[in-house]
């Protein structure tokens, strides 16, 4: 039981006792399970975070500016039509490739299940999420006459449910041959004590997936980066599963980046009123960044330019176009953990965005909130299925979307 000691060892070299206690207690292939874990697990990374966590780290220790936005319906026709034409080059060509960051689990939404197979109502038909978002990517068949790739990012907890919610529905008519679930990876959850916990229901280490940032080092790790280069992607879209309007196929928004030069790009809403869950543009030590709801000081929440706008009022809705070099640049990078408590235990996520302060500027276009952002988050009030319906039903009753 060579393993079982190096396991031991482990454990107490991290102060970790209780587990090597609960250990003792299982019978031999329950055992072996939680040794296998406890081997795989860095736990030198989860002392590091823990340390982290407790010298708290400011986020005044930085040096915030407003970042440059592009309004979309300020772009005059003749740049548009130019956009457009060089974006659907990209697609066409099949050059474009879309992600859809679905490894978090549906909790706030109290859904026992992968958020995408939650379902709606809409125009009296039960819509799940994923089956909306197949249906918005199959416009690209029906404009360009193409299925462009789809990547869905899956955790541990969710992947088999996910794939095999898409194959009981034949992939809701996309072209199997171009979708693939990758998984992200996860991280141990920790007292505020620093301990790993036990999950007696399966005799593990409590885990919960590392963020949306995850998605550089699994896409890495899956091989999808070559995998892309070989198929000859160069741009990809990158969006959360929770926003019923997302539009990834926009091909002004790839036109527009394109003309800029830069390797990536977001789209923005404005804020609704200052305090809204959204994460903020902005230029952080000068290089491009969001600074998420949750670290967003009162003063930059509320302070406005001299036109008594928002200064740090163009929201994030996961709206993120990058090109496949940058995607390659960030997953050779560490980004950094930001600390959540949730349910009493402290949770550790990567952020998508903090890869973009690897670039020295990126394109921000600003769009219409009703356009493009319906999101399910809670499971009533502000961001439920009740008020994305709302959004949604109200937008496409007269089929704006087939609008190109
Ligand atoms: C997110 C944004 C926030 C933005 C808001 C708009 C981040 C970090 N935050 O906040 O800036 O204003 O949406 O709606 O992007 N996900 C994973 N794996 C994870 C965690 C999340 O795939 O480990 C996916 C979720 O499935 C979801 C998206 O990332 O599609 C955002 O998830 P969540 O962490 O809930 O972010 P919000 O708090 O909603």
């Amino acid at each position: 039981m060579d393993n079982l000691m190096e396991a031991e060892a482990k454990l107490l070299k991290y102060n970790q006792t209780h587990i090597l206690n609960y250990l003792k207690k299982l019978k031999t292939e329950q055992k072996m399970a939680l040794v296998k874990q406890i081997l795989e697990l860095d736990f030198e990374q989860m002392e590091k975070l823990y340390k982290c966590v407790l010298e708290n780290k400011e986020e005044s220790q930085f040096e915030f500016a407003p970042i440059n936005c592009i309004e979309k319906k300020m772009i005059d026709t003749k740049e548009m039509l130019e956009f457009k034409k060089n974006g659907e080059e990209i697609i066409k060509n099949d050059k474009y490739a879309i992600i859809t960051m679905a490894g978090g689990q549906g909790t706030r939404l109290g859904w026992n299940g992968p958020k995408g197979t939650y379902s709606l109502n809409i125009f009296n038909e039960k819509k799940y999420i994923f089956e909306i978002l197949a249906e918005t990517l199959k416009k690209s068949k029906e404009w360009y006459d193409i299925f462009p790739y789809w990547y869905i990012m899956t955790s541990e907890e969710n992947n088999d449910d996910t794939v095999a919610f898409f194959e009981k529905n034949n992939y809701f008519g996309y072209e199997k041959s171009r979708v693939r679930f990758f998984m992200q990876g996860s991280l141990p959850l920790l007292t505020q004590e620093g301990k790993m916990v036990i999950d007696e229901q399966n005799n593990k280490i409590k885990t919960a997936s590392n963020g949306n940032g995850g998605i550089f080092k699994a896409l890495k790790k899956a091989n999808i980066i070559e995998e892309m280069k070989s198929n000859g992607v160069e741009w990809v879209y990158i969006c959360g599963v929770d926003n019923i309007m997302v539009k990834p196929i926009d091909p002004i928004f790839i036109g527009l980046t394109l003309s800029r030069k830069e390797k990536i790009a977001s789209k923005s809403i404005l804020k609704k009123f200052p305090e809204e869950k959204v994460g903020a543009f902005c230029k952080r030590n000068g290089k491009p960044s969001i600074i998420e709801y949750i670290e967003l000081t009162e003063k930059m929440m509320t302070e406005c330019n001299s036109k008594g706008k928002l200064m740090y009022g163009d929201a994030n809705f996961i709206s993120h176009l990058l090109s496949l070099d940058s995607i390659e640049k960030i997953s050779k990078e560490n980004l950094k953990y930001h600390c959540a408590v949730k349910n009493g235990l402290y949770k550790f996520e990567e952020f998508i965005f903090d890869g973009f302060e690897f670039f020295d500027d990126m394109v921000v276009m600003r769009v219409q909130r009703e356009e493009e952002f319906a999101p399910i988050k809670n499971k009533e009030g502000i961001d439920s299925p009740e008020t994305a319906k709302e959004i949604y039903e109200r937008f496409f009753i007269d089929k704006k979307y087939n609008i190109k």
